[in-house]
């Protein structure tokens, strides 16, 4: 809430300036060819149905008990899905395809040079490669049912391998990013209690060998340092045979995985029968302040509403060649490139390295050259390749037949140009939102039952019931484009079950601001609360505005960080935009622009009083920046995120803090001495 005189105005008054766009619709033989057209999927996941509508999603796996309950409510909020249900997640996304799909193309691996071929793996090899690894974890690492590994891999095939093989033994996995530090992944090892370490000896990476077992001397010592001993370190190798580090592998305790496989070659392992609701893996994510949080998600209800979601809305069919490009190291690429698609017996394409490397031609000769019909990544990277490459992908011959993109809100400039130009003007794209905590979509259209609308998520997708609240626990009246805090009031089956050793951080985090009675056990009292601001439309669409702590509040007006750089990307000129909030004696706060402009464009004082012009007219006065400042790049995370905490930081002249996990920390120093002088 903010005062205004004493006149208190409440978060869900406060009006979002952003125009409505035109719909696109599917195109005809998208439809035909559909998973999904059928618009009473909406009724049949309504809340009438509820909890039983999902079993239209476990119906889609394997089971090898059936569950006697749907939902289990009796911890609230850690809700227990398909209980009395037994299941592997191993036999499922593996085993079960070999009767109908033993030669069919499980992953296709493309590493990163472009003079190494890429590498396929077949249903069968994926087979016997799970079976292998998972005796060499069982009978040399010692895990068990139940232990925690930590994975800190780079993208190649090992990774999903390894993942596997932990499902089939119902160990637990913990996947670092591989850009993540040796700190940040000590730091996950000693959270998690693991006692393993998988990791890689190095990787290629805009087009340099980078050494990567170097950060596990680095985390096995960290993790000491919290109290937590790691016994062996597998070190998976790039080139079997060939070490690429510097470091030296540490006698009884590093061991070369390809050396320790030899003992398993051929040998084969029966999944095992495990509870529905027992853990999958954990997956560690920031939160506003603190230790990262270890996402726990379950076996049975996760891999239900991923399989569920992938086959509906990424429309995935087993003849389809699918390429998600992110890392699997986020959840991502553990629910849209591995679990979700191999449990639909789908090709899932893996790229080891950037996108624009050698030149950003290269996700398009990949795309042609393997026949890539559906295309997922995100935003930035959608930014990134219109920065360097905007009519680059005209040159190649590749046709998707549906695009996604996730992980922040898109502009509708950016989304034209993905539409456009990257989907020819005939593939449907879906914006998903979503989280690490949810597993699996929230919000997006059903691609061949709704029309686009750029720049908007779209509804809640099937089981899924959202509520926007005031920051009292009013409910925003629906479709009235009001700002609020979006919640869902129902469990679904993907949701994580708790924070890995923090059930209470998970429940004053998430369910604490709008539980309305803590005792109590009928899930309707617990909304989950994302974080995240949004408004919804007359149609029902939703429109995510960015977290609750990115959304600017001038003078009590509440403008989402989005809107302003949506509206700064209507300049032609401009690759990408940041706004950040200034502390502001008079407004509270107002926002700091940073933008950084196209190659073949230049930074002007005329450029800076177009950004400032642009705001007002796409918005209004009200959104005025204090400043524009022209960068030549943002700060970004290894995945691509604009850091904005950092560039936070630079205007309120306060410590950046620990900017070493970034792509380009160096970039930092230069942008504070512009602002700062
Ligand atoms: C946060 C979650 C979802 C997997 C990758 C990121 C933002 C995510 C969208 C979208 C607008 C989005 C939200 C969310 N976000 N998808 N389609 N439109 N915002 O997972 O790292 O857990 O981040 O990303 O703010 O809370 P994550």
């Amino acid at each position: 809430m903010s005062n205004r005189g004493n006149e208190t105005v409440t978060e869900a008054q406060i009006a979002v300036h952003w125009q409505e766009e035109k719909y696109l619709y599917p195109s005809d033989e998208f439809v035909a060819q559909a998973n999904m057209s059928d618009a009473d999927i909406y009724e049949r996941f309504g809340l009438d149905n509820f909890p039983d509508c999902f079993h239209e999603y476990a119906d889609m796996l394997s089971w090898y008990k059936r569950w006697h309950t749907t939902l289990d409510t009796s911890d609230a909020p850690c809700w227990k899905w398909f209980v009395g249900g037994k299941i592997n997640a191993s036999y499922n996304c593996v085993d079960r395809h070999l009767e109908a799909y033993r030669n069919k193309a499980a992953i296709i691996y493309v590493p990163e040079p472009e003079s190494e071929s890429h590498e396929v793996v077949t249903y069968q090899e994926l087979y016997v490669r799970v079976n292998e690894m998972a005796l060499m974890l069982r009978d040399f690492a010692g895990l068990d049912t139940g232990d925690r590994v930590t994975i800190h891999m780079p993208m190649t095939p090992d990774l999903p391998v390894v993942m596997l093989a932990c499902a089939r033994l119902g160990v637990i996995h913990s996947v670092v990013f591989g850009g993540f530090s040796g700190k940040a992944c000590g730091e996950r090892i000693a959270d998690s209690g693991s006692r393993v370490l998988i990791t890689m000896d190095g990787y290629y990476r805009s087009g340099k060998m980078l050494d990567h077992k170097v950060k596990a001397d680095e985390a096995v010592q960290i993790a000491a340092d919290y109290g937590q001993h790691v016994d062996k370190v597998l070190v998976v190798r790039r080139y079997a045979g060939q070490y690429q580090s510097e470091t030296p592998m540490i006698k009884g305790r590093d061991y070369f995985v390809d050396e320790q496989l030899a003992a398993f070659c051929g040998k084969r392992v029966d999944p095992v029968e495990l509870p529905a609701e027992a853990p999958l893996f954990l997956m560690y994510t920031s939160g506003t302040t603190g230790r990262p949080k270890g996402c726990q998600h379950s076996i049975g209800g996760y891999l239900s509403y991923v399989t569920g979601t992938s086959k509906y809305i990424q429309d995935i069919h087993p003849e389809d060649v699918y390429w998600c490009m992110a890392d699997i190291g986020w959840i991502t690429g553990h629910s849209y490139i591995v679990y979700g698609p191999l449990a639909l017996a789908a090709t899932s394409v893996m790229y080891e390295g950037v996108p624009t490397f050698p030149d950003s031609g290269r996700p398009w000769r990949i795309a042609e050259r393997l026949g890539v019909n559906i295309f997922h990544t995100a935003p930035t990277t959608v930014r990134m390749l219109r920065k360097s490459g905007p009519d680059e992908p005209k040159k190649y011959n590749f046709e998707f037949k549906h695009m996604t993109t996730v992980g922040e809100p898109i502009e509708p400039e950016v989304w034209r140009w993905y539409y456009d130009v990257i989907g020819k003007g005939t593939a449907s794209i879906v914006d998903t939102w979503w989280q690490t905590e949810t597993g699996g979509f929230l919000c997006s259209t059903m691609p061949a039952l709704h029309p686009m609308k750029p720049g908007s998520a779209g509804p809640a997708v099937p089981g899924i019931h959202p509520t926007i609240f005031d920051e009292d626990g009013n409910t925003v009246e629906e479709g009235s484009g009001v700002a609020g805090n979006i919640c869902i009031q129902n469990p679904w089956p993907g949701a994580f079950q708790t924070i890995w050793g923090d059930r209470d951080r998970y429940v004053q985090t998430y369910y604490a601001k709008y539980c309305r009675d803590s005792s109590s056990t009928n899930w309707q009292d617990w909304p989950y609360f994302p974080g995240d601001a949004a408004t919804q439309a007359p149609d029902g669409y939703y429109r995510i505005l960015g977290r609750v702590d990115d959304v600017i509040n001038v003078a009590g007006h509440r403008l989402g960080t989005k809107e302003l750089e949506s509206a700064c990307m209507t300049i032609s000129e401009l690759a990408e935009a940041a706004v950040v909030p200034v502390t502001d004696d008079l407004k509270g706060k107002v926002p700091d622009v940073y933008v950084s402009v196209r190659p073949e464009s230049s930074p002007s004082k005329n450029l800076e009083t177009a950004v400032t012009s642009a705001i007002e007219t796409e918005i209004g006065k009200i959104a005025r920046p204090k400043n524009v400042w022209i960068v030549p790049d943002m700060p970004k995370t290894r995945s691509g995120k604009i850091m904005r905490r950092v560039l936070a930081s630079i205007s309120n002249g306060s410590d950046v803090g620990d900017i070493t996990t970034l792509a380009n920390p160096e970039v930092v120093e230069h942008i504070r001495q512009m602002v700062q002088g």
